[in-house]
């Protein structure tokens, strides 16, 4: 989930003095042991292909051989008796709608409870349906009498390279247990059974994220926000005002131009899937771990859908020289009376003239991304600092925020990975 912007140095520094005034006036002295939080002892993780919390990671590799498949549970994980396995079909519309109720009501929330998730409809088919998708890895959980939606799991296949070996895998997402289920040790068997439902189709590595710290993440990496509508993230407490600045000189502060300033910058079409499919994967490369796109695949993630994917590329003289793009995900805002929800763009995937080897291309890329964006009324765009992002968040006026984001192996060790050489962006 992404944060919310971070507060300036002096707000901290007030907070901070104010807060140890506060507890020196109750005698509160902490002691270290108060302070330190009790460890997790990740009772089923523990028991998964995965390296322990505090391992020093030093070669890569799987962890486990692929199972035979004569050797693959054939039978499903035991359910509690009151709940059934079912896959979602998202081909209907009543069971599409059911995972969106799911997702929309129970899925991730920031550390406040003050948004949440609210993935779309049309998102969520584009999300879950890549080329190679499988009706089985779409795994919910239902109440037997009465066919409630009450869990959800996802895989979707995908190729990646993790430094120099090409790896087959699975990205897993949209874990969600209703929260009324919570603390069950339902995930626990959410996870077994589609591990297993990927296993049978002989896939035995899995890439996933998650706001929360699990063993053991590959990359950290770190939320930014640039406001666009700075007036209404302020009004939802997404963005604060800064000490000594009014709201009018806010607002002009973030002000963009109309119209994108790149000659040639235009909404990508199907004729440019070749151009974009060679510069992206040749861009790609630098990264220690990145996707590998085919023709198919590009086509899929990157070919512009109506209030889901966004991509532009660059035309000089009948040439393609940077191509951008970034997804549509709103955050509900829990119990606003004035606004419903914070229309967010995250970056997606780009290649910037010269594989963003020149600082210029990639600033004026992404500055092109937040016009269109703000032209098609987002409020805020989103990024994590991984590829190049982080030469130019401070110089387009993105402010850090305070949610990161672990990427995450299964079965499979990897050194470590700064996000700089992070070339992978999950949705
Ligand atoms: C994440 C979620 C499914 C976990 O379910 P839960 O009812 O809280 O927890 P359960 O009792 O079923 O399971 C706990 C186990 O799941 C693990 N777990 C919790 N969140 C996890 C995550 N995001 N990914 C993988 N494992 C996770 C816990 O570490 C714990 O395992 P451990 O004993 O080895 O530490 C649930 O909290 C939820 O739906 N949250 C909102 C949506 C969300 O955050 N989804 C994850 C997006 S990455």
């Amino acid at each position: 989930m992404s944060g919310k912007d971070n507060m300036t140095e002096e707000q901290k520094k007030a907070l901070k003095q104010s807060l140890q005034a506060f507890i020196n006036q109750l005698s509160l002295q902490q002691t270290t042991a108060e302070a330190e939080p009790e460890k997790p002892e990740f009772k089923f993780w523990k028991t998964q292909p995965v390296p322990a919390i505090d391992e020093e990671v030093k070669e890569d590799g799987p962890i486990e051989a692929d199972t035979p498949y004569d050797q693959i549970q054939k039978e499903e994980y035991a359910l509690p008796a009151s709940f059934t396995w079912c896959n979602v079909n998202i081909d209907e519309e009543k069971e599409l709608n059911e995972l969106y109720t799911l997702l929309t009501e129970n899925y991730v929330e920031d550390d406040d409870a003050l948004f949440r998730f609210d993935y779309s409809s049309d998102f969520l088919k584009w999300a879950l349906q890549p080329p190679g998708w499988k009706p089985q890895w779409l795994l919910g959980v239902r109440v037997k009498s009465n066919n409630k939606l009450v869990a959800f799991i996802s895989g979707i296949p995908s190729t990646v390279r993790i430094h120099e070996h090409e790896q087959k895998l699975v990205e897993i997402n949209f874990l969600c247990v209703h929260k009324k289920l919570r603390t069950k040790r339902l995930a626990p068997v959410l996870i077994k059974e589609v591990t297993r439902r990927i296993h049978l189709e002989g896939i035995f590595q899995a890439l996933y994220t998650a706001g929360v710290h699990l063993p053991k993440p590959i990359s950290v990496c770190r939320y930014y926000h640039r406001s666009l509508n700075p007036k209404k993230l302020i009004e939802v407490q997404f963005s604060h005002l800064r000490r000594n600045k009014t709201m009018a000189q806010t607002i002009k502060y973030f002000r963009l131009p109309e119209k994108p300033l790149l000659p040639g910058f235009r909404e990508m079409k199907e004729e440019d899937i070749d151009a974009v499919q060679e510069l992206l994967n040749n861009y790609l490369n630098k990264f220690e771990v990145a996707p590998i796109f085919s023709r198919d695949d590009i086509q899929h993630w990157l070919i512009p859908r109506k209030d889901v994917i966004f991509s532009y590329v660059v035309e000089k003289d009948g040439k393609i020289t940077d191509f951008i793009s970034f997804y549509n995900l709103s955050s509900s805002v829990i119990g606003n009376p004035k606004h419903k929800d914070i229309k967010a763009a995250y970056l997606f995937y780009y290649c910037p003239e010269g594989n963003g080897s020149k600082y210029s291309a990639n600033r004026a890329l992404i500055n092109d991304a937040l016009i269109v964006a703000k032209s098609e009324g987002f409020d805020v765009f989103n990024c994590l600092n991984l590829m190049d992002n982080d030469d130019v968040l401070d110089d387009l006026k993105f402010g850090k925020g305070d949610g990161l984001l672990n990427y995450y192996l299964y079965n499979y060790k990897c050194v470590d990975v700064k996000p700089k050489k992070l070339g992978v962006v999950l949705l």
